[in-house]
Order: C-alpha cells, then structure tokens, then sequence
C-alpha cells in the first residue's frame, strides 16, 4: 500500500515515536511506501513532502517534536481546500492517510473520509482532553515536566516565604494541572472545569499559613476562568484558524488577585511551551509506539475513519466522530482527591 502521514496542531513528545513504528511495521510486515506531509494539512493542499522509510525514520524515537513539522492549517478554512487534498493524494496514488492530532486535525479528516479518502488517526495532545481515549501520547511527559517544575519551586518559595502560582496548559480541561498539582503536592489546583472560587483559594492559603508552613504553590491551567463571568485569560484577541484564542496570563491575573487579598508576597511563573518540549518519556515512547503499530495495522485490515485509542490498558479504536464530538474533561472523583488533601471547610 502507498500511504500518507502527517502531524497536526501543537505538537507533542512521541509524535517520532509514532512516525517510527507505522514505517517500520508497514515496510518490514506490509511492503508499505510512504510519503510524509510536511506541516501538517498544509503539506497535503500544498503538495509539500518528505520521504518515509527505515532510514529517515531512524534514530527518533526518543527525540521530541515531529520530523515532519506541525501546523494548525484548517482545510476548511482555505478556499478550493478539500480540493487540492483530494489531487495531492491522487498523484501520490495513496491508499490511505494516517493522520496525528487532537480533535482540530481529527475534524479534517472526518471530511475527508466522506469524500472517500481512507484515514485513521492517532489521538495526539498533551491537553489529554480527546474523548473515547483514557491517554493520549504526551501528556505524561508534560505532567513530569511540570511536576519537576513545581518540586524545583517548592525550595525557592519556601526560602522567601512566598505564594508560587505556576500556569501550566490545558485549554479547556484540566489533566496537567490536576495531575502535577496531585503528584507535585500543591495546596491549591485550579482548572477550567470550575471557575475559581478566590474566597475558597484565600481559605486554603490562610489556613496553610496558619499551620505554620508559611509558603504555598498554587497550580493553576492555562484556560480556568477567575471568576463565574470571566472569560479565559487571553494573549490579544488573535484567534488561531480553529477559532481558539492563544491562552496566557491566568496565572499572573491571579497571583496579583491573591497577594491583593492575602498581603502575601505571590509570583507567578508560566511553563508554556516548556511542557511540550525535550524528550518524551519512557511511558510515552511505549504508548506512541502501540499506537504506531495499531494505527498501521488498522489500515491494512481496511478499517477507515477511525482513532486508535486506550481503553484500560488495551489498544482498541473508536469511529474519529466519537473523539471530536466533545472534550474530555477531570472528573469529580480527581475533584474529590485534590479536596481530601485540603483542610476541610
Ligand atoms: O493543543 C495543546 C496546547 O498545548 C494547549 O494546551 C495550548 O493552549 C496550545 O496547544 C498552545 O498552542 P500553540 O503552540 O499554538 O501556542
């Protein structure tokens, strides 16, 4: 079979890992060729490739970022769009596309499926928020590199007796947050599933001060809202093709909302982009690579439009409509750990 692979939206540690083992397994176990589009869905309407196979996929397991670069271009958005798609895949003569992204990326090839192109995804974000799949490949790399974050944090706070806001990302759910604030032992997490509530905040601050540590972290994700009726803390109003508006400066909006409330002296310090940079770990290197040879298997067994995902711990996959139809967001029982933490109201 002659196939087409691309990467899609922000990229991700793992992505290599994934590129790696559907070439591997599609030439050592299928006889496969492949093309690799560059950047994304702007290298399928621009015709803009690269050459897939054991060679220039060798040696990028463990590197970080995709060989194939990553863009947000939203085909739908581009006039005359579907069309170049459907001619670049036709004078490539492809039997399928594999396509890794989150749901923007996803969205595209759910299109193209109805105008007859075989595509299977691979569910890519370190939001973890795609629907259908309990993990996505580089979310625990974020979450260690945000819980080595806020331990680095905890000396320097605690020597200047501080409040420390750290802002890690998650547009509209939570995972980083909830999860590095868990493993990174923060007194305060906040997440876009609910508003912050800044009397409860000032409680747990003062009720930590109180118990004689006069120093505490807050985590907070980059898309919570401070109040019921505030919108997401934005970087200017530029909205990316998908519609979303580049998120920052929560964390920053609250560490001046909690020393103006508390007297304490609070910082603020934003990962950004740190969390999706450097070498993914060992368990994303292992989840990424299942879902290489999955996604090259599902191709060869005929099935298209569909996200191989995990379930538990087995490798199944769901129809791509299901994974974009909405996020998925924390739910109450991680709520009710980060609560059992705390002191009691
Ligand atoms: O989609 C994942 C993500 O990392 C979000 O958490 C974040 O809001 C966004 O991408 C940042 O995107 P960009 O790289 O375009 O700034």
């Amino acid at each position: 079979m002659r196939i087409g692979m691309l990467t899609g939206g922000g990229d991700c540690p793992g992505l290599n890992a994934v590129i790696r083992a559907v070439v591997r397994k599609g030439i050592s176990h299928y006889g496969d060729e492949f093309v690799g589009f560059l950047e994304g869905w702007r290298g399928v309407i621009e015709d803009h490739t690269m050459p897939l196979d054991l060679q220039t996929t060798s040696g990028i397991l463990h590197r970080g970022g995709t060989i194939l670069r990553s863009s947000r271009t939203n085909v739908k958005k581009i006039p005359g769009g579907f069309e170049s798609c459907l001619a670049t895949i036709a004078k490539h003569k492809l039997d399928a596309l594999v396509a890794m992204g989150g749901d923007d990326t996803q969205s595209i090839s759910v299109e193209l499926v109805k105008r007859g192109i075989k595509c299977v995804g691979v569910p890519k974000t370190i939001d973890n928020d795609l629907s259908g799949t309990d993990v996505c490949f580089g979310f625990d790399t974020a979450v260690t590199i945000a819980t080595e974050a806020i331990d680095r944090l905890h000396s320097t706070t605690e020597a200047h007796s501080r409040v420390q806001v750290v802002e890690v990302m998650g547009r509209d759910a939570g995972w980083i947050a909830v999860t590095s604030g868990i493993a990174g032992g923060a007194d305060v997490i906040l997440a876009p599933e609910k508003p912050i509530d800044m009397d409860e905040v000032v409680r747990l601050l003062r009720a930590r001060w109180e118990s004689g540590k006069r120093f505490a972290l807050v985590v907070v994700a980059e898309g919570a809202k401070l109040s019921e009726t505030a919108g997401q803390a934005t970087l200017g109003a530029k909205l990316d093709s998908f519609g979303h508006a580049r998120l920052s400066g929560i964390g920053q909006a609250l560490a001046e909302e909690i020393e103006k409330l508390t007297g304490y002296e609070t910082r603020s310090v934003n990962l950004g982009h740190t969390q999706r940079g450097g070498t993914p770990t060992a368990y994303d290197r292992m989840l990424a690579t299942r879902y290489g040879v999955a996604a090259i298997d599902l191709v060869h067994q005929g099935k298209t439009g569909r996200l191989v995902v995990l379930q538990g711990n087995k490798i199944t996959d769901i129809p791509l409509e299901d994974a974009i139809a909405k996020n998925r967001t924390v739910g109450e029982d991680l709520f009710e750990v980060i609560k059992g933490l705390q002191p009691k109201a």
